[in-house]
């Protein structure tokens, strides 16, 4: 299936951009989860405002859907400076990032999402900017061609990426804050759910709440777009409450399982049991033999699969493990290599 048309990709979808961004917290207060990330940063916003400085650049990396924009927009609020977005693959010249950081406020927050996605000669001139705030510009052509040194204000660049591994190190080195998102747990996405279901003004009890939570894959963002299609079931039956079983019925519809596994999840799992033997299989063959990307396998479905424990990365490839065949009746093979028997019975 193509990703972005699968309902619970944790992929940003056109659905996803809620009514004038109403669901998303706009303080640290508001937001739920990430709690050691949100310590480090409230100390950082507190201690540059203290000083009266710009706060330093920060790297916020993890798998897509779990805030890192959120929290973007909450840096620049929380430090009451505006707030700039732009994106890697945005960013096609040198001269648009020049014209970017050159419009900068004092203090202003500059969001670059997917960073690993800028070219080389655009990464390049961030080096001077981070560093010394400055931008070299070349005027002109041939010999009477000069650089010229713009100075810039004081700003925060804000790089949020989902594979920190592929940022250059320079890029790297030069931010002063690093964090990783974490997945969510149950009960703060079913946190999530209840404050947004406010918000949408369509009651559900605790038990529906969790029952979202269990199956949203660690994610807010599918949390939020499941609870619109219950929102829907609910209207349609004439239930003014989801309640446990309009949850049951519609996500049951909507084919996402007891543990938040879909059809991509099942014919992943059930290629590596299946062809490969349980594995290893590399990511390439693995995503050529069930028609999708491997990118979006790498960042948008394994993420899930790991968390859970269904499959491990050995360095020959991908393995299903003993709780994946579990999970899907599969009987286990007696001799299954000790990756796929996970770390508890080791
Ligand atoms: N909506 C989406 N993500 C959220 C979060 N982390 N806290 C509160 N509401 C949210």
């Amino acid at each position: 299936m193509i990703e972005e048309q699968r309902f619970t990709t944790p992929k940003k979808m056109l659905a996803d951009t809620d009514e004038q961004g109403s669901l998303r917290p706009k303080t640290l207060q508001e937001y739920i989860g990430q709690e050691p990330i949100k310590k480090n940063l409230s100390v950082y916003i507190q201690a540059s405002k203290k000083r009266g400085e710009a706060l330093d650049h920060v790297l916020l990396y993890g798998p897509p859907g779990l805030g890192k924009t959120t929290l973007s927009h909450i840096l620049s609020t929380e430090l009451g400076v505006n707030f700039r977005v732009t994106s890697g693959p945005a960013i096609e010249r040198a001269g648009d990032l020049v014209a970017v950081l050159t419009n900068l406020g004092e203090r202003d927050v500059l969001f670059i999402d997917e960073i690993h996605r800028l070219n080389r000669a655009v990464e390049e001139i961030l080096y001077p900017a981070l560093e010394d705030l400055v931008v070299d510009i070349i005027i002109g052509k041939g010999p009477s061609a000069r650089t010229m040194r713009i100075p810039l204000k004081p700003f925060t660049l804000v790089g949020a990426t989902t594979r920190a591994g592929q940022l250059t190190g320079p890029l790297r080195d030069r931010f002063g804050i690093i964090e990783r998102l974490e997945m969510y747990t149950p009960e703060e996405l079913s946190l999530i759910v209840r404050r947004s279901s406010d918000i949408l003004k369509i009651k559900i009890d605790i038990e529906a709440s969790l029952e979202v939570a269990k199956r949203s894959r660690g994610t807010p963002r599918i949390a939020n777009r499941i609870l619109k299609r219950l929102r829907d079931f609910a209207i349609v039956e004439n239930k003014d409450i989801i309640d446990k079983a309009i949850a049951d019925k519609a996500l049951k519809a909507m084919d996402i399982d007891e543990i938040g596994l879909d059809s991509t999840d099942k014919k992943i799992l059930t290629a590596i049991i299946d062809k490969y033997c349980g594995g290893p299989v590399g990511l390439e063959t693995l995503a050529s033999s069930i028609g999708e990307e491997s990118v979006t396998i790498e960042d948008a479905v394994e993420p899930f699969l790991l968390q859970l424990g269904f499959i491990a990365r050995t360095p020959r490839g991908r393995v299903a493990t003993k709780k994946a065949y579990e999970h899907l009746g599969i009987s286990v093979p007696n001799n299954l290599p000790y990756q796929q028997i996970g770390m508890e019975e080791m």
